[in-house]
């Protein structure tokens, strides 16, 4: 891993907005205040190129994927758009269901018409005449103004038949999730669409060439589609000036756990994890001490504050071993004890396995039954290279992004705090007082 650089905290407040520049501006009901600040300008112009020259834009721009992987969106695009399927499906996983990340629903709540026009524009670039948009069930809000600018969007004539007069036409549906995380992996969430049981396929063939009833697909995270817009009416050269290299643009990142803000931000990539905590996040509630932070969400890395000088890009984690992911930075001050943070990370896990591959069903259940002895100081040093073993296996064998991820917050906190897990085992000690020794009968 690279040396971290050595980072400071600015004095800068402001935020670089793209993708939230319209939330509590406008009225995300009001089509009208959309427009205004140009809104379905972007159809306008994208609907007079040549679906190649988008789809060049979009390349050109190095737009990754927001929802965590950071695929570029262009090639996606160029994938679908060269198969000569006569049925094509754009589809918005709009699914977030990674623990404290709450972005794409502040975005669709607040400006849900930027969702809506980068989905006919993708539609338009890939030859698609049918879009998705696949939401979390329990996000009301989003649910609420996305429908709501979906019947606007057919009323002004931005959806429906022959789309401002260009001979283009595209239709716009919502499909609600069901509180299962793994239906936030792609192919799941297509299962659950076409009404099956949300559960993975085989990758590949990928979603371009096979995807929404077999058909070629692009999945974009909503996050990502809403960047779509802006590209166009600005170019990709305006996108690139923000932001990293390998990583253009902006992030928008959650806070979680002990930050002392809540909310989102939106900034260049690159920013450090320091900078995110102590001048966007105001450091830690009440003023105690820094434990560690987690990144990326649930499924991203524990780092100690020593690594919050790392900037964060979709180079961080092959670079310094720190996660970008959804974006979540997850603060955890000093009552905390990790092994109880194993343990309900795992829990989580756990429940949210679909079952369908060993490594990923038996894998956490043997974490948490291992981190339920280790807080009980059942547990042996065996166990914890057990432990060890598992995570690896997981990473190695599991079917789907959801068991090969689980290992990375649990190997994480094993590496940085490895002596707290030990001293549970040889000392039946827990810093925090929470692990309590159970007396057998
Ligand atoms: P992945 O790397 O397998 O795929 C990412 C995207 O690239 C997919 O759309 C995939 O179809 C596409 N892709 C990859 N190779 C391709 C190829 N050769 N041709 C065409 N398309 C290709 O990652 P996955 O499993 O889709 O996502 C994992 C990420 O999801 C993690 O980084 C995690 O941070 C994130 N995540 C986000 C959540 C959220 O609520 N936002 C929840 C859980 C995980």
């Amino acid at each position: 891993k690279e040396k971290i650089p050595n980072a400071y905290i600015s004095e800068k407040k402001e935020e670089t907005k793209i993708v939230t520049r319209n939330i509590g501006e406008i009225d995300p009901k009001n089509i009208e205040e959309y427009i205004a600040r140009d809104g379905y300008f972007a159809l306008a112009k994208a609907l007079k190129m040549k679906p190649e020259e988008i789809i060049e834009e979009i390349k050109e721009s190095g737009l990754r994927g927001r929802g965590g992987a950071g695929f570029p969106t262009g090639l996606k695009w160029e994938f679908t758009a060269k198969s000569e399927a006569s049925q094509k499906y754009v589809v918005c996983n709009a699914d977030e269901g990674e623990p404290g990340t709450y972005k794409d629903r502040l975005i669709m709540e607040g400006d849900p018409h930027s969702v809506v026009e980068a989905m006919i524009i993708a539609g338009y670039a890939i030859g698609a005449t049918k879009g998705y948009i696949y939401i979390r069930g329990e996000y009301y809000g989003s649910v609420e103004n996305i429908r709501k600018a979906i019947s606007d969007a057919y009323e002004y004539g931005f959806l429906g038949d022959n789309i401002l007069g260009s001979g283009f036409s595209f239709d716009l549906s919502i499909r609600l999730g069901a509180g299962a995380y793994v239906c936030g992996e792609e192919t799941a969430l297509l299962e659950s669409i076409e009404g099956h049981a949300g559960r993975p396929r085989l990758k590949p063939p990928y979603p371009p060439q096979s995807g929404l009833f077999g058909k070629p697909t692009v999945i974009n995270n909503v996050e990502t589609l809403a960047n779509v817009p802006q590209i166009i009416l600005n170019g990709a050269k305006w996108f690139k000036s923000f932001g990293t290299e390998s990583s253009p643009g902006t992030k928008v990142f959650c806070f979680a756990g002990n930050i002392a803000k809540r909310g989102i931000v939106e900034l260049p990539m690159g920013v450090t994890v320091k900078e995110l905590v102590y001048n966007y996040g105001g450091g830690i509630a009440g003023g105690r001490k820094l434990k560690m932070i987690q990144t990326g969400g649930l499924a991203g890395t524990f780092i100690k504050p020593e690594q919050a000088d790392t900037p964060l890009d979709y180079d961080s984690y092959k670079n310094y071993g720190v996660s970008l992911g959804s974006g979540v930075i997850l603060g955890i001050d000093d009552r905390s004890c990790v092994v109880d943070i194993a343990l309900n990370v795992m829990r989580f896990f756990r429940h949210e396995s679909c079952g369908k591959c060993t490594a990923c069903r038996e894998g956490t259940r043997a974490a948490v039954t291992i981190l339920e002895k280790m807080s009980r100081f059942e547990a042996t040093l065996k166990d914890l290279d057990l432990l060890k073993n598992i995570a690896k296996l997981a990473a190695d064998a599991s079917f789907c992004g959801l068991g090969q991820s689980f290992p990375i917050p649990l190997l994480s906190l094993i590496e940085n705090f490895e002596e707290e897990f030990i001293a549970h085992i040889e000392e039946h000690r827990c810093a925090a007082g929470l692990c309590k020794k159970v007396e057998k009968k």
